[in-house]
C-alpha cells in the first residue's frame, strides 16, 4: 500500500469539516445534555470543558500524528509505527469499539429520522409535554419501527461508505455544518425566551461543586472522548486521508472549539425548554426528543407552519450531523477489514453494515421487548454506551498519548506536529507536556478513583 493510492481530502476547508464532521454529532447534541443532566450540570460542563482542553486536544493532535505518518487504518499505524510490538492491540480495540459505538449509535440515529417523519406530518401540534414523553416511550418500545430507521440509517451510511471519502464525505460536511450552527442558536434563542427558561440556565451556569464524585468525573471524561470521536483511531484513520500540508494543531483546535460550541448550544436548547415544561434534567436518553417538540410548539405556537419548517429543519440537519459521524465510525472498521484482510473495500463495507445491523437491532429491541435482559443492570443499548464511552475510549486515549509521548521516535513526531518545522517550539513542548504528563495521569487517577481505591 503506497501513499499515492490512498485517496485524500481535497481542499483545507474540506479536512476541518470532515473532521468536525465526525465530532460534531449525536453526541453533541444528544448525549452531552442528557449526560449534563444525569451529572447535576454546572460543575460537570466545566469538568468537561477541562477534559477537552487537557486530555482531548493534546490526544487528538497524537492521533492526527499517528495517521498521516504511517497512511494506515488505525490497528495498521501501529504495525507500521512499531511493528512486532503489543501496540497494535490499542488499534485492534478501537476497531472494536467504533464497531460497538455504530451498533448502539445507529439506533438513535434511526430515531432522528422517525423524528423527521413527525415534523413533516405536523405530529407535535397541539401536544403537551406529557403527550410527548408517552409517544417517545411507545416509538421506542416498539419492536419493528425504530429497528427499521436504525437499518435505513445504516444503509445510508452503507452506501455513502462505498461511493468514497472525499465526494462522500466532505461534501455532506460543508453544506451541512453552517446550517446546522445557525439553526441551532435561533433555537437556542427560541428555548431561552420562554417562560420560566432561567431555572434552566442557572442548571447551566451556577455549578454546585458539592455533587461532584467519581461518576461525574468518568461521565465528564467519557463524554469528551465520545463527543472529540477520540480515543478509537477515528480520526487517526481520517487523518491518514490528510494532505501533508496539513495543520494538525490548527484542525484539532478548530475541531475542538465548534464540537464544543455546538455543545453548549444544545444546553442551551435544552435546559431552558425542559425547566420551562417542567420535564426533569435526568430523563436519560430521551431528553433531547421530549424536550424539542416542546420548544417547536411554545416558541412558534401562533405561526404553526414556521414550527413545521423549523423542526423538518432540524431533525433533518441532526440527521446529517449523525450521518457523518456514523459514516466515521463506519470508515475505520471499513478502513480496517480492507487493509489488514485484503478484502475489497466494498467487500469490507458490507460486512460492517451487516455485523452493526444485527448489534443495532439487538440495541433497539433492548429498549422495548428486551428490557428485561440485562447485564449488570444495563441494557444492551446502555451497556454499549457505557463500555465505549467510559472504558474504551479513554483507555485508547491512555495508551495513544503514552504511544506518541513516550514510545514513538521524536522526530517523527516533531516533524508531524510542527508541520516540518514551521509550529513555535514552546506550543510544541506544552503539547508534548500534557501528552506525557497530564493526559495520562488525569486519565489514570479518574480511573482509579472509580474504582474506589482512594475512598
Ligand atoms: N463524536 C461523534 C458525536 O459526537 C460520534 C463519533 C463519531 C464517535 N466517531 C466517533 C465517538 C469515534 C467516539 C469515537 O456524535
Amino acid at each position: 500500500m503506497t501513499k499515492n493510492n490512498r485517496a485524500n481530502f481535497g481542499s483545507k476547508l474540506g479536512v476541518i469539516l470532515a473532521s468536525a464532521g465526525s465530532a460534531v454529532g449525536l453526541g453533541n447534541i444528544w448525549r452531552f445534555p442528557f449526560e449534563t443532566g444525569n451529572h447535576g450540570g454546572a460543575a460537570f460542563i466545566l469538568i468537561y470543558l477541562g477534559c477537552v482542553l487537557f486530555f482531548g486536544i493534546p490526544i487528538m493532535v497524537a492521533e492526527f500524528s499517528i495517521g498521516r505518518h504511517s497512511r494506515a487504518n488505525t490497528a495498521g499505524a501501529y504495525r507500521i509505527l512499531a511493528p512486532g510490538t503489543q501496540w497494535r492491540w490499542v488499534g485492534r480495540m478501537g476497531v472494536l469499539a467504533g464497531f460497538l459505538i455504530l451498533g448502539y449509535y445507529s439506533v438513535v440515529a434511526g430515531w432522528t429520522l422517525e423524528y423527521i417523519v413527525q415534523a413533516a406530518t405536523n405530529a407535535f401540534a397541539g401536544q403537551s409535554a406529557n403527550d410527548f414523553i408517552a409517544s417517545f416511550n411507545g416509538f421506542v418500545s416498539n419492536p419493528w419501527r425504530p429497528a427499521l430507521w436504525m437499518i435505513v440509517f445504516m444503509l445510508m451510511t452503507h452506501f455513502i461508505i462505498v461511493k468514497g471519502v472525499e465526494r462522500g464525505i466532505e461534501k455532506s460536511a460543508k453544506i451541512m455544518m453552517p446550517m446546522l450552527f445557525i439553526l441551532l442558536i435561533v433555537l437556542a434563542v427560541c428555548s431561552i425566551s420562554l417562560p420560566g427558561a432561567g431555572a434552566g440556565i442557572e442548571f447551566l451556569l451556577k455549578p454546585d461543586f458539592s455533587k461532584v464524585n467519581g461518576n461525574v468525573l468518568l461521565g465528564a471524561m467519557g463524554q469528551a472522548f465520545f463527543s472529540l470521536s477520540l480515543g478509537m483511531g477515528c480520526l487517526c484513520t481520517y487523518a491518514s486521508y490528510f494532505r501533508n500540508d496539513t495543520n494538525l494543531t490548527k484542525t484539532a483546535l478548530n475541531v475542538g472549539w465548534i464540537d464544543t460550541m455546538v455543545a453548549i448550544l444544545a444546553g442551551f436548547i435544552i435546559f431552558p425548554a425542559a425547566f420551562s415544561v417542567g420535564i426533569q434534567p435526568d430523563a436519560g436518553p430521551s431528553l433531547l426528543f421530549i424536550t424539542l417538540p416542546n420548544v417547536f410548539q411554545q416558541a412558534f405556537g401562533n405561526l404553526p407552519w414556521l414550527a413545521v419548517i423549523l423542526s423538518i429543519m432540524f431533525y433533518v440537519l441532526l440527521a446529517l450531523a449523525a450521518l457523518t459521524s456514523t459514516i466515521s465510525l463506519h470508515e475505520v472498521v471499513t478502513a480496517y477489514l480492507h487493509e489488514e484482510f485484503n478484502l475489497t473495500r466494498g467487500r469490507a463495507a458490507k460486512l460492517v453494515t451487516a455485523g452493526c445491523t444485527v448489534l443495532g437491532v439487538l440495541c433497539s429491541l433492548s429498549l422495548g421487548v428486551g428490557k428485561e435482559l440485562t447485564i449488570f443492570g444495563l441494557t444492551l443499548f446502555d451497556l454499549f454506551d457505557f463500555v465505549t464511552a467510559k472504558i474504551m475510549l479513554p483507555l485508547g486515549g491512555f495508551f495513544i498519548a503514552i504511544f506518541t509521548g513516550w514510545y514513538l521516535d521524536k522526530r517523527i513526531v516533531w516533524e508531524e506536529v510542527s508541520n516540518n518545522g514551521t509550529l513555535p517550539k514552546a506550543i510544541y513542548r506544552t503539547w508534548l507536556f500534557l501528552l506525557k504528563y497530564i493526559a495520562p495521569i488525569g486519565i489514570g487517577f479518574i480511573f482509579i478513583n472509580e474504582l474506589g481505591f482512594l475512598k
